[in-house]
């Protein structure tokens, strides 16, 4: 039985994952800005906006146990498709805090509070090191989070750390992308929309079990090291 904190299990991957663990019997803790619809005493769920990064502290107080086998950042935000000269320093303020800050605070507490931590996951995106046009915001907010991964290796000696690209997964992030983009001005998307209802985008519980298989095979690669799953199920 192992211990595991996610972030971001309402819905989406984060719901595959906890769905996943606790059919085998992991006890996991969880956090994200509504309910999770999955009732079961193994599960310490405790709704938090992350947007709010003051009240996140007090939150982990109560929610997390002295060591955890496994952390998984993984709540995150995409944002709208669109130009950066056409996006807000509203929306850049909103995504970065969700995507990165939060879990600068997540982090910093586990520190702080002398949590065991065996592995660290920290959900990264291929958009993190393709620099398509349309993915802004989000882009930077994936690239910090790998430097993110790379400069704790040298404060969680103990922990082993990566930054990771989940590859493509049915979620609501996709209905956005694969409906509401212009895949004219963003060409980027066409892959998506190709992608989308084929094996090449699987379903929540199909990616979370490829996914949480591979999070083994990260413990191969150094700490600190930015992995795709694509990259991951080839070698
Ligand atoms: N789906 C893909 O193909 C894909 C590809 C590459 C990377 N990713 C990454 O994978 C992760 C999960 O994405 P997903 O596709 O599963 O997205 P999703 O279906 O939209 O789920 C996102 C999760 O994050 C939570 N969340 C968002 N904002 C929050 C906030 N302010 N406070 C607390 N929780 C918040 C959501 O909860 P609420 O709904 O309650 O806010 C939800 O549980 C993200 O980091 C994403 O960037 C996804």
């Amino acid at each position: 039985m192992a211990t595991i904190f996610i972030t971001g299990n309402s819905s989406g991957l984060g719901l595959g994952l906890t769905q996943l663990y606790l059919n085998q019997s992991d006890q996991v803790y969880s956090l994200s800005r509504s309910d999770c619809p999955l009732k079961q005493p193994a599960l310490h769920h405790c709704k938090q906006d992350l947007s709010q990064l003051e009240n996140i502290e007090q939150q982990l107080e109560k929610l997390l146990p002295d060591s955890l086998d496994l952390v998984i950042l993984n709540a995150g935000i995409l944002g709208q498709i669109n130009d950066l000269a056409d996006t807000s320093m509203q929306e850049v303020q909103s995504i970065m805090d969700i995507n990165v800050w939060s879990n600068k605070v997540i982090i910093d507490w586990l520190i702080k509070n002398n949590i065991k931590v065996k592995q660290l996951i920290i959900i990264s995106s291929g958009a993190s090191i393709n620099g398509n046009r349309g993915w802004g915001i989000y882009s930077m907010s994936k690239a910090a989070i790998n430097m993110m991964a790379k400069l704790y290796v040298h404060e969680m000696p103990d922990t082993h750390i990566t930054a990771y690209a989940p590859g493509l997964v049915h979620t609501q992030m996709q209905e956005y992308l694969c409906h509401d983009v212009d895949t004219v001005k963003f060409p980027s998307v066409a892959g998506l929309v190709s992608a989308y209802q084929t094996e090449y985008m699987p379903d929540i519980d199909t990616a979370a079990k490829l996914i949480a298989e591979s999070f083994e095979e990260c413990l191969k690669f150094d700490s600190g090291s930015f992995l795709d799953i694509r990259q991951l199920i080839k070698s």
